[in-house]
This record gives C-alpha cells, sequence and structure tokens, in this order.
C-alpha cells in the first residue's frame, strides 16, 4: 500500500519572484505539475500535497487533479512539512513516498522501480540518491562502514563532508508507522534553523531501522529548482529530451540549438522544423510539414499534414492539411482554418473560419468571420467587427465562391453571400446578395488640373 505526499509549501525565496516556487513553468506547465505527472504511474491510494507560499493559487491549480490538499501555514522546513500532513496517514500501515515539489526531471519509471526497489529490499526507509561531479547545494549522504548514518545539508556540512559526491535527491520512501514517531524528534538547530526531513535518517539509523538507497542511472533527473538557473536547465534538459525523441520518431530538426518544442508534442514523420521555432504545449502536428524558421506556436494547436508555417506566429487554433501560413501571419485563438488554405504575409485571423481552398494573401484582418470555402479574399480586406460606441463585437459572413476586392472593408454584422463580390476599395454596411457586386466608393471623376495645357 503507498500513498505519496508532495511537499510543495516552501516560498522559493532563491528565484526572487511573486509567483511562487512551485507554480514557475516549463514549457506553459507548472513545475508542481511535471512533479505530479511524475507520480501518475505509480499504483498509490492517495497523493496528498502540502501547500503553503500562496497557498490559495496553489490549491486553485490542484483543482483539476486529485489530489488531498493540507496546508502547512508557516514554512519551518522539509519535516515541519511532513509533520503538518502527519495526521492524515494516523492509521495507515502502509509506505508514504514523500516527494519534493521543486523536482521537475524526476521520471514515473524512476519512482516506480525506487518503490519496488524499497519493498524487495523489506526496507524501512529507502532513500533516492545521485552522484553529482558538482553537489554544491544538495544534502550529502554520509555513510559509515558504507551504511547510510544520515544525511547532511550542504550548509551544515564541514568541509571534509562537502567533498561527498552522493546527495541526497529528495525522494523518501517511509514505512510509516515506524519512521512517523521520529518526525516529533526532530529539531531545528542548524544553519537554516528549520526542521529537517533529511533529519529523520539520523533518527532513523539509531533505532536500528533498515535504510537503503536508490541510485538515480541519470543524474540529471536530480536537478531540483531553486533559482532561476535551474529553471532554465530544466527547460534546456526537458527540450533535450523532447527534441531527440521527434528525431527518433521521424521528424527532422535542422538546429536542435535553436528549437524549442514542449515534450508533449505530437509531430509526425518527415516534418521538418527549421531554426527559431518555439513550440508550446498540446500541439500536434501531421506529416510532410514545413516548420519556420521562426515559428512561434502556442497550444492548443493542430495542424494537418503537408502545411507550412513559416515565420508566424498561432495560438490555439486549428489548422488543416495542405494549408501554407505565413510569411509573417498571426493567427489567434480560436481560429478554425480548413483544408488548402493560404494566409499569407501580414494576415491577421481572429476566431475565424476559413473553409476549404480559401485564400488570404496579404494584409488582411479577419477577426469574428465565418468565411467559408473557396473564397478570395483580396489584399487589404478588413472586418471591422468592433464597434467603438457600444463595445460590441459582429460577425461577418463570406459565402463560398465569393471575393472581396483589395482593400474592402466590411462592417460588421454583415453577410456576402454565394459568389457574391465585393469591389475593391468599397466600405461595405450592407449585405451583398448571391451573385451580385457590392460596390460603395465614390466615384473616380476626371478633372483638369489647374494650369495644365490640353
Ligand atoms: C532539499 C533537501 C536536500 C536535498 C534537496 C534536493 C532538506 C532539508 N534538504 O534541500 O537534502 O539535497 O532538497 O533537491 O529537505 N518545502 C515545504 N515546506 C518548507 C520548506 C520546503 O513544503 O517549509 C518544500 C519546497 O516547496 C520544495 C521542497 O520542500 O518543493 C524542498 O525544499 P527546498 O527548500 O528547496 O530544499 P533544498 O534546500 O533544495
Ligand atoms: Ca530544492
Amino acid at each position: 500500500m503507498l500513498k505519496t505526499l508532495v511537499l510543495a509549501a516552501g516560498r522559493g525565496t532563491r528565484l526572487k519572484s511573486n509567483t511562487t516556487k512551485v507554480l514557475h513553468k516549463v514549457f506553459d506547465k507548472p513545475i508542481l505539475s511535471w512533479v505530479l505527472d511524475g507520480l501518475a504511474d505509480l499504483d498509490q491510494e492517495e497523493i496528498v500535497v502540502v501547500c503553503g507560499h500562496h497557498s490559495e493559487e496553489v490549491k486553485d491549480f490542484l483543482h483539476a487533479y486529485p489530489v488531498t490538499t493540507v496546508d502547512q501555514e508557516i514554512q519551518m522546513g522539509t519535516g515541519h512539512a511532513v509533520m503538518c500532513a502527519a495526521h492524515l496517514f494516523e492509521e495507515f500501515e502502509g509506505t508514504v513516498m514523500v516527494v519534493n515539489g521543486d523536482s521537475p526531471l524526476i521520471r514515473s519509471e524512476t519512482l516506480s522501480e525506487m518503490y519496488s526497489y524499497h519493498k524487495q529490499a523489506e526496507s524501512n526507509m529507502t532513500l533516492l540518491t545521485s552522484f553529482l561531479d558538482k553537489p554544491g547545494g544538495y544534502g550529502r549522504i554520509v555513510r559509515r562502514n558504507n551504511s547510510i548514518i544520515g544525511i547532511k545539508e550542504h550548509k551544515d556540512c564541514s568541509e571534509a563532508e562537502k567533498t561527498i559526491r552522493e546527495v541526497n535527491v529528495g525522494v523518501y520512501c517511509f514505512e510509516w508507522q515506524l519512521l512517523k514517531e521520529g518526525l516529533s524528534k526532530l529539531k531545528s538547530n542548524n544553519a537554516q534553523e528549520e526542521f529537517y526531513l533529511t533529519d529523520l535518517v539520523e533518527w532513523a539509523y539509531c533505532q536500528g531501522l533498515n535504510i537503503n538507497n536508490y541510485i538515480l542511472n541519470d543524474p540529471r533527473e536530480a536537478l531540483g529548482v531553486n533559482n532561476r538557473k535551474d529553471l532554465a536547465l530544466v527547460y534546456k534538459l526537458k527540450n533535450k529530451h523532447s527534441l531527440e525523441q521527434l528525431m527518433d520518431n521521424g521528424v527532422t530538426i535542422i538546429d536542435p540549438d535553436s528549437t524549442w518544442i514542449s515534450p508533449d508534442a505530437d509531430i509526425g514523420p518527415d516534418t521538418v522544423i527549421y531554426p527559431g521555432t518555439f513550440i508550446q504545449r498540446r500541439v500536434s502536428i501531421g506529416s510532410n510539414c514545413v516548420i519556420g524558421p521562426n515559428a512561434v506556436i502556442h497550444g492548443p494547436v493542430e495542424i494537418g499534414s503537408n502545411s507550412s508555417v513559416v515565420q508566424s506566429h498561432i495560438s490555439r487554433s486549428s489548422i488543416g492539411d495542405h494549408c501554407n501560413i505565413g510569411p509573417y501571419a498571426h493567427i489567434r485563438d480560436g481560429s478554425d482554418i480548413r483544408t488548402g488554405v493560404r494566409v499569407g504575409c501580414y494576415v491577421e485571423v481572429k476566431n475565424s473560419n476559413l473553409g476549404d481552398g480559401t485564400a488570404a494573401a496579404h494584409l488582411s484582418y479577419l477577426g469574428d468571420a465565418d468565411i467559408k470555402s473557396n473564397v478570395n479574399v483580396g489584399a487589404g480586406t478588413i472586418t471591422a467587427n468592433f464597434n467603438s460606441f457600444t463595445g460590441e463585437k459582429s460577425e461577418t459572413v463570406i459565402c463560398s465562391g465569393a471575393s472581396t476586392g483589395a482593400n474592402s472593408v466590411l462592417i460588421a454584422p454583415i453577410t456576402v453571400n454565394e459568389s457574391a463580390s465585393v469591389a475593391a476599395g468599397s466600405v461595405v454596411t450592407k449585405d451583398v446578395p448571391e451573385n451580385m457586386l457590392g460596390i460603395a466608393r465614390p466615384r473616380q471623376e476626371i478633372k483638369r488640373l489647374p494650369g495644365a495645357k490640353v
């Protein structure tokens, strides 16, 4: 029987931020969410999260997760955080796995393997440890005759202890009924005047309990986020892993050093990603696409196959097969672009549908518009969707086979019916009927220039 306890109450002073540490994001997803993903595969009865600093925001975020929360109103250290949750495990006869909420790189496989090892070794306490070349900042695993006798926090280490390379990663399996008593024995007479959870190890050793460690295969998983440099490193490592997986799956990444793709992106084979591309989470792209250079895509976004997105920005929209987007297009939230659509240079599309075969090739603003199939949107067409007096937004409908001339302004609400046309330079305020031409511009006059010779 297993329950997990995530410590997420700390402020993260070293980040120097108004946002609490565990809500800092990597690929648009809070650190805490990455940590919870790592727990997802464990066969556990309950996940408990200790909240403290900015607890309301953390709890709001946790609403989407099946977790129990508990408060640590004043943050007096990791040992104190566990004490605040202890009443929830009072009668629990199994293992409590305690996980630091600021270690987003630990994989779910690692946690499952560690738990299996803990059970198989009939361990009373198992620590996740790693060997680091530069162990600065981490708690050191102190051994005597090879047995673990304690953890020394970096700030409390002697010079000799600082040379120990084996560190505490911040994940522990505790046989709860054997270890809970030790929590009440923790003291705060240390460099940080906190109740360290790590002091439980020495207590357990003195009780003669069976303490073991499980070593990380990949020491990079040990990284805990304490400052902005750690955050940048987490971003880099998540990205590296994500790009490697995509390349293994048949995606060409021309320059991994200048390409950023969220690990949850799904990209089909033979798609080529050009340099300078940034793909945030929840993006799916089909096969044989060309993305970039310099494409920015904020999910949720779905792009079909055989499409291109060049030097463009797309957010929360869907794009079909055989589309050409950009260069310099801006596809904003809520847009649905179907098959074989062209959205060209300096075209902004917001909350609009563009049907099959439609083209808006140059210099347009299409907002709150329902544009059906095979429409030709002329250069410089503007849907005037916003009434600045009432503050209301209205819809423009352009039916199949219609076209708008260059520099036309469609004052919404308005409909251009099937196969109708709007003449270039028109400001149209009334619906244009099927197969008709709407023309709304002053007639051209020809006048003699003053003083001109006949
Ligand atoms: C901790 C360990 C250290 C280990 C390192 C691994 C202790 C005393 N030290 O140090 O041995 O090498 O993690 O990354 O545990 N937290 C609370 N309440 C508090 C204080 C912290 O919930 O009162 C939470 C934080 O939000 C964080 C986690 O506990 O998620 C770890 O706290 P942090 O202050 O980052 O500990 P480290 O100094 O990194
Ligand atoms: Ca930390």
